[in-house]
């Protein structure tokens, strides 16, 4: 089996985050993806060892924006790197609320607010169900996408990224 043809499918990348009982938590993802028009819904897919898994578990809610071509590696590691459960990812950006969940607004061209309607055990991850509450669009940037990710920004993937591949 080649899995590096696992390459040949496009992703944009996304921030997904939560709030619950004084934990905030927020991580990078490019598993995010509507899957219904009517109700509108998406799906996010997080693995159980990121602190973000266990926040919005615990909240059955969740906000996600869609990162735009603004965004630098500072930004990307920021939340693709680092643990919530030790660091605050929140200090270093303007942070704004959709239907009472946080989200950092800089850097994204849309935001969702999605209730958890399901969740799918799917081994190392756990994938979320969300139906939209609220969607709206944040500026007129361009959506950042994985394959720009890879080629101009030399970004990596990590042990818990869906996608991961080995070193
Ligand atoms: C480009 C990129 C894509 C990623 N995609 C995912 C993903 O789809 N699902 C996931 O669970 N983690 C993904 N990650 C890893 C998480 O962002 C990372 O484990 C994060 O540090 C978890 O933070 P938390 O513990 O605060 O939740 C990705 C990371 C990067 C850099």
């Amino acid at each position: 089996m080649d899995l590096t043809a696992l390459f040949k499918m496009s992703y944009g990348l996304y921030v997904v985050s939560a709030e619950e009982g004084g934990d905030r938590a927020a991580c990078l993802i490019n598993t995010a993806t509507q899957v219904t028009a009517e109700p509108p819904r998406v799906a996010v897919t997080v693995n159980k060892d990121n602190f973000t898994a266990e926040v919005i578990m615990r909240a059955s809610a969740f906000a996600l924006t869609a990162v735009d071509m603004t965004a630098d590696m500072p930004y990307l590691g920021n939340f693709g790197f680092r643990s919530s459960e030790t660091y605050n990812k929140f200090e270093k950006y303007q942070v704004a609320e959709i239907e009472g969940i946080p989200y950092v607004s800089e850097h994204a061209c849309a935001v969702f607010a999605c209730k958890v309607v399901e969740t799918v055990d799917v081994g190392t991850h756990l994938m979320f169900i969300g139906e939209l509450k609220a969607a709206e669009i944040l500026n007129a940037e361009e959506p950042l996408t994985y394959a720009y990710y890879h080629s101009t920004l030399k970004g990596k993937t990590p042990k818990n990224a869906s996608s991961y591949q080995g070193e």
